[in-house]
């Protein structure tokens, strides 16, 4: 996510600005910039790191200004990409994702406005602009503006009228008032004001603000709210973490969003956007990807396969090396997170050579994956602090179903009125999501947390979603942990299975649930503990499981997702329970850029 800071007082807004960005670096950008007064508004932005930024700053003064930290969802990682953006009299910061901003900006360009940058932030300060110059009332300019805005956001705005104050505003993205002595603050996150004040205010959608050297909150109705005013009794660390102990926790609470997030530009204008790929020319797909990349592939796989359409799945170091069959009729996706991971790249480079077609499904915005490939999606899931992957891999996913109904509906393998049905239920996931999340894990975690081996059983898409849940675990707890087809495990690693070993079993295909239950019976003749994770409408009244994880029946696209909640929340309590390093274990890198 981007990082927002203000700062109007009696100090130097210039060093304040810069310390809060340095402290909301955790949070993940590629560029940088501020926005400060002498005499007039002035700009400096940099790429990369922002020691960058800080060597074009040295020795400025002011005592008001805006700062962002750019975590690009919008156009590359470039100077001109980067925040703040000056239109006419408004320059504005913004966090968050205006999914309107392309049919905005055409109209703004009807109206004479250019633009010098490809992003989503410069076309709101366009539009602030516009309806200022029709009407010089700042707070009826941006409640207006407010009002045609599709999206998430939280913005900090200058006007060349105001020299003495700055504005904010939110929905959806984070944004606090911070309460110092002679001295105010916006900012995205509790970090970038502590090192001034504990005093801070939240934000809500609807209100606006106005900061100068008093704090003023107004509703919709542009009347002044008397706010709570609340007390940070945490350390830095603590505030980085938006209070979760760990990176890993924070991001699987994210899931909710970045659900909301991954899929809107699909769905913001409904089937148009969903079917805007053409897959007909292709008659199979191979996705490459590493580890969890690799995994959310081959969940991809029976999701797409379900349409009728071919897909293979491999693993990026094999693949590079193997004799490739893949022919000008394939489509090959390459899955991965940081964009950057080697094996993978490699497999980009090696196809496109043989000229087919290539299609990332990335993170990181600007990454080289995403550069190279013929076309990249954003998975939009913000940037993943904790090595372990999950809200990444919770929204790779989500994509591989939308791309699975995509390639469904254009093979005539789904009607509309199939497709129509499952996509109402993407508006009310993210409560379901939420709603699983919140079980109670516990006492599952507490019984396996001191096995040293434990194995995750399944078939199909199920086995699929065991080989996550299996490296989840492996990874962060360090226990030894197998994940194997359900029906195979009697071919020789049934051997294994002694008195109380946890197995995990996964069962929510109902083409398939009655032979893994059978294979569930035969673990636990032979002693086994067994934690079932099973939909609604399979559960029966199983007495042969230790414990059952029953979660909703929403749809064949949508349930994979909720599968991966609670394998990611008992590796993770798990994992705390064995006092390892949760976010960053022994012997891993978030990003694995060498062979
Ligand atoms: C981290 O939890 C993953 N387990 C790790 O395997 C990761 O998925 C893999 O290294 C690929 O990374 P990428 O998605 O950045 O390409």
């Amino acid at each position: 996510m981007c990082g927002i800071v203000g700062y109007v007082g009696n100090k130097n807004a210039v060093n304040s600005i810069m310390s809060g960005l340095k402290s909301l670096e955790y949070r993940g950008y590629d560029s940088a910039g501020i926005a400060y007064y002498d005499k007039e508004f002035k700009i400096i932005k940099a790429e990369g790191k922002l020691n960058n930024l800080e060597k074009k700053i040295n020795g400025l003064n002011s005592n008001i200004g805006i700062g962002h930290t750019r975590w690009a969802t919008h156009g590359k990682p470039t100077v001109e990409n980067a925040h703040p953006h000056k239109v006419g009299k408004f320059t504005i910061v913004h966090n968050g994702i205006i999914e309107n901003y392309d049919s905005l900006r055409k109209l703004l360009v009807s109206d004479g406005y250019t633009f010098k940058s490809e992003t989503d932030t410069e076309v709101v300060a366009a539009l602030l602009d516009k309806f200022y110059s029709e009407k010089a009332d700042i707070l009826k300019v941006i409640s207006e503006a407010r009002k045609l805005l599709i999206g998430s956001y939280a913005f900090g705005i200058l006007c060349d009228d105001y020299k003495d104050s700055l504005f904010a505003l939110r929905k959806d993205s984070p944004l606090i008032v911070g309460i110092g002595e002679n001295e105010n603050f916006i900012a995205s996150d509790v970090p970038a004001i502590l090192k001034y004040t504990n005093k801070y205010i939240l934000i809500d959608e609807g209100e606006i603000v106005e900061i100068s050297n008093k704090v003023k909150i107004y509703d919709e109705y542009f009347n002044i709210k008397e706010k709570e005013i609340l007390t940070f009794d945490g350390d830095l660390e603590s505030a980085e973490k938006g209070g979760y102990e760990h990176f890993m926790l924070k991001e699987i609470h994210e899931e909710p969003n970045v659900f909301k997030n991954s899929t809107i530009p699909f769905l913001k204008f409904g089937l148009e956007s969903l079917l805007s790929r053409d897959f007909s020319k292709y008659t199979s797909i191979d996705i490459v990807g590493c580890g969890s990349a690799y995994h959310a592939g081959l969940v991809g796989k029976s999701l797409i396969e379900s349409y009728g359409m071919r897909v293979n799945v491999y693993v990026a170091s094999e693949y590079r090396y193997q004799k490739l069959f893949t022919n000008k009729n394939s489509l090959v996706i390459l899955i991965s997170q940081s964009g950057e991971t080697a094996d993978t790249l490699a497999c980009l480079r090696k196809v496109k050579e043989k000229g087919i077609d290539t299609l990332g499904i990335v993170n990181v915005v600007g990454s080289s994956i995403a550069r190279e490939a013929d076309s990249t999606i954003y998975i939009k899931a913000g940037p993943e602090i904790s090595v372990a992957t999950t809200k990444a891999y919770f929204a790779q996913v989500a994509i591989l179903g939308l791309l699975a109904l995509n390639i469904g509906y254009s093979r005539e393998e789904l009607s509309e009125n199939q497709l129509e049905e499952i996509l109402k239920k993407y508006s009310t996931f993210p409560e379901i999501i939420e709603q699983v999340i919140n079980y109670e894990y516990s006492e599952i975690s507490n019984s396996i947390y001191n096995y040293e081996t434990c194995f995750f059983i399944g078939r199909l898409i199920d086995y699929s979603l065991c080989l996550e849940g299996c490296l989840k675990l492996k990874e962060i707890s360090y226990i030894n942990s197998i994940a194997y087809p359900a029906g195979e495990l009697k071919h020789g690693t049934i051997s294994l299975i002694e008195d109380d070993i946890p197995v995990f079993a996964v069962v929510t295909d109902k083409t398939i649930a009655d032979k893994t239950i059978s294979n569930i019976k035969e673990v636990k003749a032979r002693g086994a503990k067994v934690i079932l994770i099973i939909t609604e409408d399979l559960d029966d009244d199983f007495d042969f499981t230790d414990y059952k994880i029953v979660i909703p029946n929403v749809n064949k696209i949508l349930n994979p997702l909720l599968v991966t909640i609670p394998l990611q929340i008992i590796s993770y309590e798990v994992a705390k329970l064995r006092k390892c390093d949760i976010d960053k274990p022994k012997n891993l890198a978030k990003s694995v850029t060498v062979e």
